[in-house]
């Protein structure tokens, strides 16, 4: 918030470049033909429309899916929550990419979960290290319940889980009886909107829970994703969902099928995405231009960031103090691992920036890796 400081920080979404003169039309007209129904409590499924849309969503991935497959969630936020409800108790074993998702690691310490990470290069976490640490797992008689990836654009890394992973990753966790729960919000904001990689929902619908969300294509602040998963886990999902909020807001979800059942969204969509696309080049130009030897990063095909490997500054140095003194705001790589890793990492986004401040911010994090080195 303050005018001194640049964020490379936030991954936030550019709500600027919506069409917010139709949106408060459709909200308008919602309200105006079925307000009575849009304003009373709704269903723990969610509302009856919007499995159509997120059909088409999951069917450019691949995947086929009917509303007995489809729980609308409160963001996929409240996916990972449920699904961790439903499957872990305390002390029981998940597993997840090296560096993951600061959020999803929030709720896996709130569950007390163990959570074991496998590292991930750039075509996304290594398939064989899940097979060994499975096995290692079992065999020292701790419970395995499943496998958390973020397949496309992954957040912290900007990498994409190549076909082939995929399809040994999906090969080494059915041939184990272990579920995959792939978390899947930057699916539609690649730079290129064709051709997209199968999702791995789409390559064993049984042995897979897909959460998905509207936040990156749509809107964050309306809160709206949903789960994918065999009908009877569905069921499970809904009931522990209807604990915690009875039902996602009528309203939020009428909108995200309203605005997504016109064909202006998918070309506002291809605007966003290629603004992503733009400034991505713009940071990653910056880097290029500011950043001393020793420093690398990742090359995303799309989502929202960038990840740095910072040789010559240790793993244990507090980096966002550091850059703080210099008035820069980063995600420190430490908070993406449960444990210490082997090098310093940083977290970039530039979603919501503009070339100016991708500019003054890696001059700032130059200066910052020039004082630790
Ligand atoms: C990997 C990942 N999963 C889930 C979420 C939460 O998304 P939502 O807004 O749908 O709850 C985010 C948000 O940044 C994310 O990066």
């Amino acid at each position: 918030m303050r005018p001194e400081f640049v964020s490379l920080a936030g991954g936030n979404p550019d709500t600027s470049l919506l069409p917010h003169d139709l949106i408060a039309d459709l909200s308008a007209q919602l309200l105006r033909e079925r307000g009575a129904e849009i304003l009373q409590y709704g269903s723990g499924a969610g509302i009856a429309a919007l499995p159509e849309s997120i059909a088409a969503l999951m069917a450019a991935q691949g995947a086929t899916v009917t509303a007995d497959n489809l729980l609308i969630t409160t963001g996929s936020q409240m996916g990972l929550d449920l699904v961790t409800k439903l499957f872990c108790d305390p002390g029981d074993v998940v597993i997840g990419e090296g560096p993951t998702y600061v959020g999803a690691m929030g709720v896996f310490g709130s569950y007390e979960v163990d959570l074991r990470q496998v590292p991930t290069d750039d075509d996304g976490i290594d398939p064989e290290g899940v097979a060994e640490l499975i096995d290692t797992v079992r065999a020292q008689r701790h419970p395995v319940k499943f496998v958390y990836v973020i397949p496309n654009y992954q957040n912290p890394t900007g990498v994409t889980l190549s076909e082939g992973r995929r399809r040994r990753l999906v090969q080494v966790c059915s041939a184990r009886g272990i579920t995959i729960v792939e978390d899947d919000p930057y699916a539609h904001v690649g730079f290129q909107a064709s051709p997209m990689l199968p999702s791995l929902y789409s390559m064993n619908p049984a042995g897979v829970i897909h959460l998905g969300s509207f936040s990156k294509l749509f809107s964050p602040g309306l809160r709206v994703g949903w789960m994918a998963a065999p009908p009877a886990v569905r069921a499970r999902l809904q009931i522990a969902g209807e604990a915690v909020s009875i039902h996602p807001t009528v309203l939020a979800q009428e909108l995200a099928h309203a605005y997504v059942s016109r064909p202006e969204w998918w070309q506002n969509l291809t605007i966003i995405r290629r603004s992503y696309q733009t400034r991505c080049e713009a940071l990653l130009t910056a880097l290029a231009k500011h950043l001393p030897d020793g420093v690398t990063w990742t090359t995303p095909r799309g989502g929202f960031f960038t990840w740095l490997t910072v040789a010559g500054v240790s793993p244990e140095t507090d980096i966002l103090a550091a850059a703080i003194e210099h008035h820069l705001v980063i995600v420190p790589g430490n908070a993406c691992y449960v444990r210490t890793p082997a090098a310093c990492h940083i977290r970039l986004a530039y979603s919501n920036g503009t070339p100016d401040e991708f500019d003054e911010g890696t001059r700032r994090l130059a200066s910052t890796l020039d004082s630790l080195r």
